[in-house]
């Protein structure tokens, strides 16, 4: 058997993280929303790593971490609701799209083709650390082969990618349970790319109306956003009313069976997007023919929870991430 790359987070195994990723190696660690795959973003041959371990399509850009807000206005033009997110959800939850500034030293492939760049300064102290030490922001799409479920533990990255990278931080389970909610302010009004950790609502709050409009005319806009993403081998039935013989029932709320798992049995939705991608791992099994899972409210974090459950029931098999 391999040797485990799992290292628990400590002051030590944060500083020899930060120096395998100004080596220009992958290191995995926690956030609050998921795992991140790590690499030096300003490294063209780190990055490439990076699509290369989790075979993604060279097309669907990265995410670069920041230790701060101020480090982060170093690669992009922010505008002023840029700087109003910022303020309210940084650390967080919310990756913002902007203009990459000219010369910046993030490298071109990290938004493969785009003259944009995704920037988040994610609300986890590991990640903090490591950031803050790191000789350069780290791009991490989520720690996962593409087109599977994204990882909340140290475990699931090394299931799938242990043999790719040098290290994984282990911060324990994560906090958030679903990706950052990724908007676009590069354009003239604010665009919602992905629903996720920080609500529609809290955005709006702040900013006003935010469209929703996923097609660009320029083609796919957020490649993460292609159809079939988030699955699982086994098929995923949504919005099932009774699981049916062979499945497995993943319930939510207290009206639900007590045999099955249970996303939330209080219905508390922030309960169970940190449950979600935990669970459907747990249920995908291939002695079932598929997953039901029950409906689940589409407000707030539910309507991140739908967007990752559609995506993973999707009968499709182009758009593979
Ligand atoms: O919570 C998260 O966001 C996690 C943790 C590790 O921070 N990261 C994550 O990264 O989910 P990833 O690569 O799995 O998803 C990044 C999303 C994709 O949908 C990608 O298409 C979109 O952000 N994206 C990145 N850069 C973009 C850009 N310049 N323009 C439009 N969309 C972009
Ligand atoms: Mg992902």
């Amino acid at each position: 058997m391999r040797d485990s790359k799992i290292i628990a987070a400590s002051r030590q195994s944060i500083s020899s993280a930060a120096r395998l990723i100004g080596d220009g190696k992958l290191v995995a660690f926690p956030t609050e929303t998921v795992y991140g795959l790590g690499a030096d973003a300003t490294n063209d041959k780190a990055v490439a790593e990076i699509f290369a371990a989790k075979e993604r399509p060279s097309f669907n850009p990265l995410i670069v971490h920041f230790a701060d807000s101020s480090s982060a206005e170093k690669a992009a033009r922010f505008n002023a609701r840029a700087r109003e997110l910022a303020a309210a959800f940084w650390p967080g939850a919310l990756s913002m799209v902007l203009e990459r500034l000219e010369g910046c030293a993030i490298s071109l492939l990290v938004s493969a083709g785009l003259d944009t760049v995704a920037l988040r300064v994610p609300n986890h102290p590991v990640a903090l650390a490591l950031l803050a030490e790191a000789p350069c922001p780290i791009a991490a799409p989520s720690a996962n082969r593409s087109g599977a479920v994204s990882p909340t533990t140290a475990v699931h990255v090394e299931e799938a990618l242990g043999s790719a990278v040098a290290a994984i931080v282990d911060g324990g389970p994560c906090r958030v349970g679903i990706e950052s909610t990724v908007v676009d302010l590069s354009g003239e009004s604010p665009l919602l790319l992905r629903p996720g950790g920080i609500t529609e609502e809290e955005i709006e709050a702040v900013i006003g109306p935010l469209a929703k409009n996923i097609e660009s005319k320029g083609g796919v806009k957020s490649p993460g956003m292609l159809e079939r993403h988030y699955a699982p081998a086994t098929p995923l039935r949504i919005n099932a009313a009774q699981a049916r013989e062979g499945e497995a029932r993943l319930s939510f709320g207290p009206d639900a069976p007590h045999d099955a798992l249970n996303l939330s049995p209080t219905g508390d939705l922030k309960e169970a997007a940190a449950n979600l991608f935990a669970m459907i791992r747990q249920l995908d099994d291939p002695k079932y023919n598929a997953i039901a899972v029950m409906e689940i409210p589409n407000r707030g974090l539910g309507r991140a929870i739908n967007d990752r459950l559609t995506r993973a029931a999707a009968k499709c098999d182009n758009g593979e991430m």
